[in-house]
């Protein structure tokens, strides 16, 4: 059976995923910052015992990656989806300011690494061995028009680096590393206004990551497949 590994499972386009990924028969791990408080997720797992665990994880807590590869053990991993993510107000040039910046570089930028380092060797020894990253088309320095946003901006930039550097350093164990912007998604991140539904920018992103392989490694994609400029 396929492992899913994603964070942030409980809300928004990670439980997405969950919803989708569940009528697929695939054995999902999904992590949440709180599992008494991750209704839909418990709910799933109810309904689907052997296809799915939940594991609590704050990206926040330096232990993060540690814990869950001792949770995972010697597991593989078919498929990593490292969605987790956050936004930030106040990020005007005048209004930005240390802790803040630090906070969302850390579960944008620093996590989605920190937890890939720790759990690759359960990747190297699956099927598939894939690993996507929520990056964001607000990331890309060429599409960049409108300045501002420098907090989130530069938190998806970096992220779109580190993708570059893992797909180059992981290719040679044929694992594919691509960074995917989901479109503008009615999440609450996203807001109200968003022109793209959850589940539109899901089944589109369950596309790409069946249709990409080691071809495609270090490619920035949207969730309609087509490539981004960084
Ligand atoms: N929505 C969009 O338009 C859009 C566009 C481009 C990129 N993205 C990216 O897509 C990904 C998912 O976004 P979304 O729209 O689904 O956002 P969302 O609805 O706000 O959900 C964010 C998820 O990340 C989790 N999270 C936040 N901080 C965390 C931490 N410290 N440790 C562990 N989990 C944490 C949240 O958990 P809690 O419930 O505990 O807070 C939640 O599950 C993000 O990486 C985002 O940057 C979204």
């Amino acid at each position: 059976m396929t492992n899913i590994l994603i964070t942030g499972a409980n809300r928004g386009l990670g439980l997405g995923f969950v919803k989708k990924y569940i009528e697929k028969k695939i054995h999902l791990i999904c992590t949440t910052r709180d599992i008494s408080g991750s209704k839909e997720l418990l709910a799933y797992k109810e309904k689907y015992p052997d296809n799915m665990e939940i594991f609590e994880l704050d990206l926040l807590k330096d232990n993060a990656p540690l814990t869950l590869a001792n949770f995972i053990k010697d597991r593989p991993i078919d498929i990593l989806i490292n969605n987790a993510g956050v936004g930030s107000s106040n990020q005007h040039f005048q209004a930005v300011s240390l802790n803040p910046w630090l906070e969302v570089l850390k579960v944008n930028l620093i996590a989605p690494l920190m937890i890939t380092q720790a759990i690759i060797k359960n990747v190297k020894v699956s099927s598939a061995k894939k690993i996507y990253f929520l990056s964001s088309q607000l990331g890309s320095i060429e599409d960049n028009n409108s300045g501002g946003m420098y907090i989130y901006r530069s938190s998806k930039s970096g992220l779109n680096q580190v993708v570059k550097s893992l797909s180059i350093d992981l290719k040679a164990y044929g694992i594919t590393v691509v960074s995917l912007h989901p479109g503008w998604v009615k999440t609450d991140m996203g807001g109200a206004n968003a022109p793209v539904s959850i589940d539109e920018s899901v089944e589109g992103m369950i596309r790409v990551i069946e249709t990409t392989d080691i071809a495609d490694t270090g490619k920035f994609l949207n969730f309609h497949g087509r490539e981004l400029p960084w």
